[in-house]
């Protein structure tokens, strides 16, 4: 009984890890308006929409470093990610939706 309640439990916290994630759906519309100015091309650095390679070292860090990076705002070894790609007004839900469609093409 004990063991099917922890299990039990460990599905509901995965359940709610995967929401947390973001929208890939729905991220599709903000990269179109926001993220993509940067990340079609690979303008100032940005890794490319789609580009495994790019993407690989990045993936290892973990969504939630690329979420954060996101947010906050980042400078690594090829440019700068301005905070929110530089719509500091979007919300937060809407810049994890579109890093998830980002990721959804490079997974
Ligand atoms: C003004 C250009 C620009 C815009 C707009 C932009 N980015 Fe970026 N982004 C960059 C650059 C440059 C990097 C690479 C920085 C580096 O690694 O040196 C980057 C890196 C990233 C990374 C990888 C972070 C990491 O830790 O490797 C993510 C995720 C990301 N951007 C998401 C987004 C999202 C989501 C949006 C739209 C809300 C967005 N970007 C809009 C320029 C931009």
């Amino acid at each position: 009984m004990k063991k099917t309640a922890i299990a039990l439990a460990g599905f509901a916290m995965i359940g709610l890890g995967a929401a947390h994630a973001g929208d890939a759906a729905k991220g599709e519309e903000i990269y179109k308006q926001v993220c993509f100015a940067c990340h079609d091309a690979g303008v100032a650095g940005a890794p490319k929409l789609g580009d495994k390679a790019a993407w690989e070292t990045r993936l290892a860090q973990g969504e939630e470093t690329l979420i954060k990076h996101s947010l906050e705002g980042f400078t690594g070894e090829t440019g700068t990610m301005p905070p929110k790609g530089g719509r500091t007004d979007l919300s937060d839900e809407a810049v994890k939706d579109a890093v998830a469609f980002m990721l959804s093409k490079v997974k």
